[in-house]
């Protein structure tokens, strides 16, 4: 807990106290945890047990079942490939080995300079324009191997303004 600000730790109580009313308040407040500082650390989780009652074990078991919980501070593009049955089909595997060998990192890592989350995800409800790849929410549809350095290049060149 201790490089934790104390401001940070106040916003964590208060996000606790918004749900004192729920009978399963868990699912909510690590929502909201996520949504404001983007990863919910051990640190946090122990907070949060504290003000709860809710085991720390329990905590950290929906944190990394749950894949938009995250662990870790995520990139400041995320890519997710779907590696859903339909995309799988048309050769996900290949495009996510391809972010994968061009970035570095495997699934679930990111990058050194804190730009780039690869993730691994399941079926995203877009099968009809599969193999499908989404970075910070923007769906690229039937995406190639020989497309991803591409797409990289465009995200580095945009420096944030993407
Ligand atoms: S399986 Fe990939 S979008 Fe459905």
């Amino acid at each position: 807990m201790s490089h934790l600000s104390e401001a940070a730790v106040a916003k964590i109580n208060e996000i606790c106290d918004r749900y004192v009313e729920e009978k399963t308040p868990l699912m909510m407040i690590l929502s909201d945890i996520q949504k404001e500082y983007g990863y919910i650390p051990l640190e946090v989780q122990e907070i949060v047990s504290s003000r709860t009652g809710i085991s720390v074990a329990e905590i950290y078991g929906v944190v990394t079942f749950y894949s938009f919980f995250s662990l870790m501070p995520k990139g400041k593009y995320v890519i997710g490939c779907c590696l859903g049955t339909a995309c799988y089909v048309k050769g996900a595997q290949q495009v996510i080995d391809k972010f994968s060998e061009i970035l570095g990192i495997k699934p679930g890592e990111t990058t050194a300079d804190g730009l780039f989350t690869l993730d691994a995800l399941r079926c995203i409800g877009a099968c009809g324009i599969a193999p499908a790849v989404s970075i910070n929410g923007k769906v690229y549809p039937k995406m190639t191997v020989d497309s991803v350095p591409k797409v990289i290049a465009e995200y580095k060149a945009a420096g944030g303004e993407l």
